[in-house]
């Protein structure tokens, strides 16, 4: 597959380039930078959400210089449809004990916030030093929940987007920028 495509057709559906890759990396070299300011001492543990996650946790953790460790949940919320079923299932839990540890979740995208309340309801239990969000992707006009995003690569609108992590019934999330579906 040619991974760089100035338009990509999903049946008669087409998608077009939204953020680049430069743009992507850019904007993640950035993150790195406020949450070294914020977690250099603190030996934080990155919480991946799977899938989708993948490819931000990887980019981003490369750019982390400071000591930290990692770990992943997988949920999934959408099965293969366009819009979420508005339910959330927890496919695979966290190994670390996250007790007295300062969490930073991943996502690759927030759009109603309800993966992010399940996991701040899943981690309170747990009683961490603290808990903060770093998504690269917001859709702020589809938050349905009240939940707070402390790091956000890009606020965009409630488009459909494919690529980079982010997928269509599981595919195209090897793509290395993202695209969005043309209106
Ligand atoms: C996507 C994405 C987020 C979630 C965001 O995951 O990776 O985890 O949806 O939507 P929300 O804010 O409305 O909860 P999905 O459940 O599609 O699974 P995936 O990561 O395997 O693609």
């Amino acid at each position: 597959m040619d991974q760089v495509k100035n338009e990509i057709w999903v049946g008669n559906e087409k998608f077009v380039p939204f953020i680049t890759e430069e743009e992507i990396q850019k904007r993640i070299s950035e993150l790195a930078e406020e949450l070294t300011a914020e977690y250099k001492t603190k030996l934080p543990i990155f919480i991946g959400v799977l899938n989708g996650s993948f490819m931000f946790m990887s980019d981003l953790l490369k750019k982390i210089k400071f000591n930290c460790e990692m770990d992943f949940f997988k949920l999934s919320s959408y099965g293969d449809e366009k819009i979420s079923s508005g339910k959330v299932k927890l496919v695979k839990d966290l190994n670390a004990d996250i007790t007295d540890r300062h969490l930073i979740i991943v996502e690759d995208i927030v759009d109603s916030g309800l993966s992010i309340k399940y996991i701040e309801d899943l981690i309170a239990d747990h009683k961490p030093a603290s808990m903060k969000v770093v998504t690269l992707l917001l859709k702020p006009d589809s938050l349905k929940y009240d939940v707070k995003i402390d790091y956000i690569g890009f606020k965009i609108p409630s488009k459909f987007v494919i690529g980079y992590g982010l997928d269509y019934a599981q595919k195209y999330r090897n793509l290395p920028m993202i695209y969005a579906l043309s209106e």
